[in-house]
C-alpha cells in the first residue's frame, strides 16, 4: 500500500451520512480519494458512485475489504453494525473511521479498540463537533481566558426526528435521541472542557411526540458533573419542529458566549414561493426560513475527514479516537440508567451484559 499521496478510501453505506463523507472527501481532493462504496440495497451504492465518480461498487462490504488499494474505510451503517464492521475492517489491514455513536455496548467498544490496536490500525471516531469552526472558536477563546473559569457548557441539537426507519427501531439504533444526538453533546462538553474526569450523570427522558413509531425517547435533558467542578448540560430532541437546530452556550465567572450554528449563520428569509433547500430536515422553504450556506464546512465535516486522512499519513495526531467514543458510550449507558432509576449515576459506570443502552431506561439496574 502507498504511504504517500491521497489516502484511498472505501465507504460502507450509501445513505445520508455516506453522501456527506463522499462530498467531504471531494472538498479536500489532495488528502483522499474515495475508490469504493459498499451497500446492500441494489442500486443505491451505484447511485452514490455515479454522483461522486467512485470506481468500485459492492453489495457486500466484505468483498470491498478485499480490494487491496483501500487504506481507510468509513462506516456509515446503522449503529448495531459498527462493531462487527470495525473488526472486519481492521482484520483486513485497513484504518477505520466509525460514525457516532461508536457502538451498542462497552464490551463492543473494548473489542473495537483492542482489535485496531492489535492490527496496528487507527480507530477514528467521527465526532464532527470537534471540528465545527464556530465551536472551535469558542474553545480557543476559552483557552485564552475569555470567560474566566468555565463552570457550565451546554450543547443542544434538535429536529423533528430522523430520516430512516432503523433509527426508530431500538434494536438497531440502541436508543432514541440520546443515543443519536446526545452522543454529540456528551462528546462536545468533554472535549470543550479538555477531557476532565467525570463524577456523575443525571438524565431525564421521555417519548413525548413519536409514541406511535418508536419505543425510544424523543426528548432528553442530561447533566454531567465533572470532578473539577464544571457542569455539562446536554439537551436533545426529535420532537422539535422547524428543521435542524444546533447550539452551544459557555458560561464562566468572567464571561459567556452563545453560538447558534444554523440560524445564527443563516440568511433570514421570507418567501411566498419557496426555493430549493434551507437546512437539514427543514420541512418547508415557504414563509420565514433560515437557509444555511456551506453547511458541511460550517459543521466541520470535510475538515474532520481531511484530518482522518492526514492521521493515516502520520501528518497529524488523532484528536477524535475510539477511546473518546468509548467514554461517550459509558455516559450514554449511565444516562439511560439515570432516567430509568430516577437517580444520579456515579461514575465510573460499567454494567456488563447490557444488550443495548436504552434497556437501562426500560429496566434499570437495581
Ligand atoms: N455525524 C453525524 O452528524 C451523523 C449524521 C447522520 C448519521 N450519522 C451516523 O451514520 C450512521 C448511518 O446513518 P445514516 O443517517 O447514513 O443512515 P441511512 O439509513 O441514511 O444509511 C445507512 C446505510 O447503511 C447501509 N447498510 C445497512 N446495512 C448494511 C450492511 N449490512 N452492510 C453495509 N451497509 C449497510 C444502508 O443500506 C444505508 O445505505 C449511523 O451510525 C448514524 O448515527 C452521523
Amino acid at each position: 500500500m502507498a504511504n504517500k499521496g491521497k489516502v484511498k478510501v472505501g465507504i460502507i453505506g450509501s445513505g445520508f451520512e455516506a453522501d456527506i463523507h463522499a462530498e467531504s472527501f471531494h472538498i479536500y481532493p489532495a488528502e483522499a480519494e474515495v475508490v469504493a462504496v459498499a451497500s446492500p440495497t441494489p442500486g443505491n451504492a451505484e447511485k452514490l458512485a455515479r454522483k461522486y465518480s467512485i470506481s468500485n461498487v459492492y453489495t457486500d462490504y466484505r468483498q470491498m475489504l478485499a480490494q487491496k488499494d483501500i487504506e481507510m474505510v468509513t462506516i456509515t451503517a446503522p449503529n448495531y453494525l459498527h462493531c462487527q464492521m470495525t473488526v472486519d475492517i481492521a482484520r483486513a489491514g485497513k484504518h477505520v473511521v466509525c460514525e457516532k455513536p461508536l457502538c451498542m455496548t462497552l464490551e463492543e467498544a473494548d473489542e473495537m479498540i483492542d482489535v485496531c490496536q492489535r492490527q496496528g490500525m487507527l480507530l477514528m471516531y467521527a465526532e464532527e463537533l470537534f471540528f465545527t469552526p464556530k465551536y472551535l472558536k469558542a474553545k480557543e477563546m476559552a483557552g485564552q481566558g475569555a470567560f474566566g473559569k468555565v463552570y457550565l457548557v451546554k450543547q443542544s441539537e434538535k429536529h423533528f426526528g430522523p430520516h430512516a426507519a432503523w433509527f426508530w427501531d431500538v434494536e438497531k439504533s440502541g436508543g432514541g435521541v440520546y443515543m443519536d444526538m446526545g452522543c454529540h453533546g456528551v462528546a462536545f462538553v468533554y472535549w470543550f472542557l479538555d477531557r476532565p474526569r467525570l463524577k456523575s450523570v443525571t438524565c431525564q427522558m421521555g417519548t413525548y411526540v413519536h409514541n406511535a413509531v418508536t419505543r425510544g425517547e424523543d426528548n432528553i435533558l442530561c447533566i454531567l458533573e465533572f470532578e473539577n467542578g464544571a457542569l455539562g448540560l446536554v439537551e436533545d430532541s426529535w420532537a422539535r419542529r422547524g428543521g435542524m437546530d444546533d447550539r452551544i452556550e459557555v458560561y464562566g465567572d468572567q464571561g459567556v458566549t452563545y453560538a447558534n450554528l444554523h440560524m445564527g449563520n443563516a440568511l433570514q428569509t421570507y418567501s411566498e414561493n419557496g426555493y430549493g433547500y434551507a437546512v437539514e430536515k427543514a420541512p418547508s422553504t415557504q414563509g420565514w426560513s433560515y437557509p444555511v450556506f456551506d453547511e458541511l464546512w460550517n459543521y466541520g465535516l470535510p475538515q474532520e475527514m481531511a484530518h482522518f486522512a492526514r492521521c493515516v499519513r502520520g501528518k497529524e495526531q488523532l484528536i477524535a479516537s475510539g477511546e473518546d467514543g468509548r467514554w461517550v458510550q459509558e455516559v450514554l449507558l449511565a444516562g439511560y440508567q439515570s432516567a430509568g432509576s430516577g437517580c444520579k449515576v456515579h461514575m465510573p459506570f460499567r454494567p456488563s451484559g447490557v444488550k443495548k443502552p436504552v434497556d437501562l431506561w426500560f429496566n434499570p439496574l437495581p
